[in-house]
């Protein structure tokens, strides 16, 4: 794993915390690096990865169900609407590979109509929850083999041995996708391409450029589950890294960037202030803005040239008649 912060900082910094133990374990670690290194460049930013603690994934359990926020229900809809159809072009392949451990009940809706699937290989960085929808799924689709990997699915580079055998699909839903840069995700969709290997068939869901209005409603929630969601971030500094941060000192901000395709969203400092985190001070300036997530949106031909760019040949898509998600069909 790659750190900025060389190792005896790290102890250093645990020894000087109020913490109880000596070290900082693997995963606090790499929260204490990124958020020391994200608080120490200007502009401010902090990885979306680290969205999701317990706190923060019941967050956006709830995101999933608000009115605003239509990729979940969406893209549910158009695997319950073609199932059939996508597993007839997704073919007979046997085995399974899932790209995040996205939504128990959207894998549950592919393998339902995957019916020769009999080996399912989940890749998350998140073991525990890996642990939970495996457990979940293996409640519901009985003989199916679940072998999970704990890994982060931008870098995994082998599967398991069980899983090695020619003619593998892919599933990689939600629009998680759009969390990358254009490049970042040119590069996932070429390791991609390289695990599943030759003949394989990749199913990729896809978040579609709209009416901006449409967009900023869905990261703007009128309920401020969005907001609790990314001021949650600041909520988990305060619990794991010892610090103060006062939060109802920071708002959530989320807009669309239409030259870049995207939405950002921020925490902005109400006030002139500054926090402490592991011992350290980081001042903020009235206004200044803490980055915390992209994500990118594409049209269907968009999506297919960048695809095309990793190797991948664009075989077909589904969209709902509103326009507002895809499903890609890609193929090796
Ligand atoms: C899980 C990354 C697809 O970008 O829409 C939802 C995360 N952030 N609301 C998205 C998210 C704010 C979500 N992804």
């Amino acid at each position: 794993m790659e750190r900025d912060i060389p190792h005896t900082e790290v102890e250093g910094l645990a020894k000087s915390s109020t913490s109880p133990s000596p070290r900082l374990d693997p995963s606090r670690a790499d929260f204490a690096q990124a958020v020391l290194a994200g608080f120490a460049q200007k502009p401010r930013s902090l990885p979306c990865r680290f969205f999701y603690d317990a706190r923060g994934s019941a967050l956006f359990e709830e995101i999933t169900q608000l009115q605003e926020y239509y990729p979940t229900r969406v893209e549910t809809a158009l695997l319950e609407a073609h199932g059939a159809e996508i597993a007839e072009r997704m073919g007979d392949a046997r085995v399974l590979v899932e790209f995040g451990s996205g939504s128990s009940r959207k894998t549950s809706l592919l393998l339902s109509a995957l019916a020769h699937v009999t080996l399912y290989v989940p890749i998350d960085v998140a073991g525990e929850s890996l642990a939970e929808a495996a457990e979940w799924l293996s409640e519901r689709h009985d003989g199916l083999a679940i072998r999970p990997l704990v890994a982060d699915f931008t870098k995994t580079r082998t599967l398991p041995v069980a899983a090695r055998r020619p003619r593998k699909l892919g599933f990689f839903s939600g629009s998680t996708i759009g969390n990358l840069t254009q490049a970042e995700a040119r590069d996932f969709l070429a390791n991609a391409a390289r695990l599943l290997g030759r003949d394989a068939a990749f199913l990729v869901g896809v978040d579609l450029k709209k009416d901006p209005g449409i967009l900023i409603s869905a990261y703007n929630d009128r309920r401020g589950v969005t907001a609790a969601f990314n001021l949650n971030l600041l909520e988990r500094i305060n619990r794991e890294l010892d610090g103060d941060i006062d939060v109802e000192r920071f708002a959530h901000d989320a807009i669309y960037d239409e030259a870049r395709g995207r939405i950002e969203m921020h925490l902005v400092s109400l006030a002139r202030q500054t926090v402490r985190v592991l011992g350290r001070s980081f001042s903020f300036a009235k206004g200044e803005r803490i980055h915390t997530e992209n994500s990118h949106k594409y049209s269907v031909s968009e999506f297919q040239a960048l695809a095309a760019n990793a190797g991948w040949s664009p075989a077909h898509s589904w969209t709902d008649a509103d326009r507002l998600f895809s499903l890609h069909l890609l193929r090796t």
